[in-house]
């Protein structure tokens, strides 16, 4: 078990707002075919609901991220490390600005990228989070 101390809070922290952002964006993929039954309006009503908790948690995401990285002693870790970083952090980005692009697009083409890319984006950069932790 690891000390309960401040880095304990950092990475509670960092793992709970990607809980919200990684879980959230699945959770509302899967509920959003029964919320367009409730009404025209029912489904961008839910969006504009998760926003305001998402938008926030991505938030949360970056300042605890950067708080990571003045914690690990970057200079000492392997390429490889470095390498997952980098590849994580473009995702991050990706997954931000896919989100953001799927906000304020009214296509459905331009919707269905913006969406792909916040998932995939954000799926990645779990997936590479936990590796780095490993
Ligand atoms: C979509 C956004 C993000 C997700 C889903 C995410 C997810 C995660 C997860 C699940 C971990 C592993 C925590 C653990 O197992 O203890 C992690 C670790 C880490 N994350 Fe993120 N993260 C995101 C954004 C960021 C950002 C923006 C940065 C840097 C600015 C960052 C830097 C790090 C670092 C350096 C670690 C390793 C921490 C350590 O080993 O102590 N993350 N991330």
């Amino acid at each position: 078990m690891v000390p309960f101390d401040l880095q304990l809070i950092r990475i509670f922290l960092h793992v709970l707002a990607a809980t919200i952002w990684v879980g959230g964006q699945f959770t509302l993929a899967g509920v959003v075919p029964t919320v367009r039954g409730f009404g025209p309006e029912a489904t961008a009503k839910v969006a504009r609901a998760f926003n305001r908790l998402a938008w926030p948690a991505f938030g949360v995401l970056v300042l605890t991220g950067v708080w990571n990285l003045l914690e690990i002693q970057i200079g000492d870790r392997p390429t490889s490390y470095h390498m997952a970083l980098g590849i994580k952090l473009v995702l991050v980005a990706a997954s931000g600005i896919g989100a953001a692009a799927h906000v304020v697009s009214r296509s459905k083409v331009a919707l269905a990228i913006g969406g792909s890319l916040a998932g995939i984006g954000a799926l990645g950069a779990l997936f590479l989070g936990v590796w780095l932790h490993g």
